[in-house]
């Protein structure tokens, strides 16, 4: 059974659990700081009772800037991150949202063609932005 649902606080451990076992973003500090962040949400996909993915939005008037989108190694290739980022779509047109805004490795060619598949384009670039010194690209979608 796959469902979908939003996040709160007692989730923190397994969030920072995925993440530690994924791409390792952020501290448990830094993932306590999002789910008390106004406008975010949290939101999870879970197979048979465990959570295989997570995504993390901030929604800002009618803009949603998508902070964190990750699934976990053993099930990439499945659909489940295209399932995840239906939803999100979905979701965002229900609240009016006009632009989806995300930045990401320059280096990471596969979430490239992940996001170019659900027509995100580039719009600018952060130079040195993360920790092993890649650019950041700046991708967004309008809805
Ligand atoms: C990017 C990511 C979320 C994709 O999740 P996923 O569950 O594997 O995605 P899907 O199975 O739904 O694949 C959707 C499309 O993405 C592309 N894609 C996904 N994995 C790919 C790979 N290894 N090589 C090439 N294209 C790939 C394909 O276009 C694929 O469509 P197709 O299967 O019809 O060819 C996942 O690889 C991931 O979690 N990566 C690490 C975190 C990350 O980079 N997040 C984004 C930046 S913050």
């Amino acid at each position: 059974m796959i469902l979908i649902k939003e996040f709160d606080l007692k989730e923190l451990e397994s969030c920072f659990e995925l993440d530690s076992n994924t791409i390792s973003l952020w501290t448990k500090k830094q993932w306590e700081n999002e789910f008390n962040k106004k406008g975010v949400k949290v939101v999870g996909i879970l197979v048979e009772n465990k959570m295989i993915g997570i995504y993390v939005v901030h929604i800002i008037t009618d803009e949603a800037h998508i902070n964190y989108f990750s699934i976990k190694k053993r099930f990439r290739r499945n659909g489940y991150g295209s399932l995840l980022m239906n939803y999100l779509i979905r979701h965002c047109e229900k609240l009016n949202i006009k632009k989806l805004l995300l930045e990401v490795s320059e280096i990471n060619s596969i979430a490239d063609i992940f996001y170019s598949k659900f027509n995100f384009s580039n719009v600018g670039r952060r130079k040195d932005y993360y920790k092993d010194g890649s650019d950041a690209v700046m991708k967004e979608k309008y809805l």
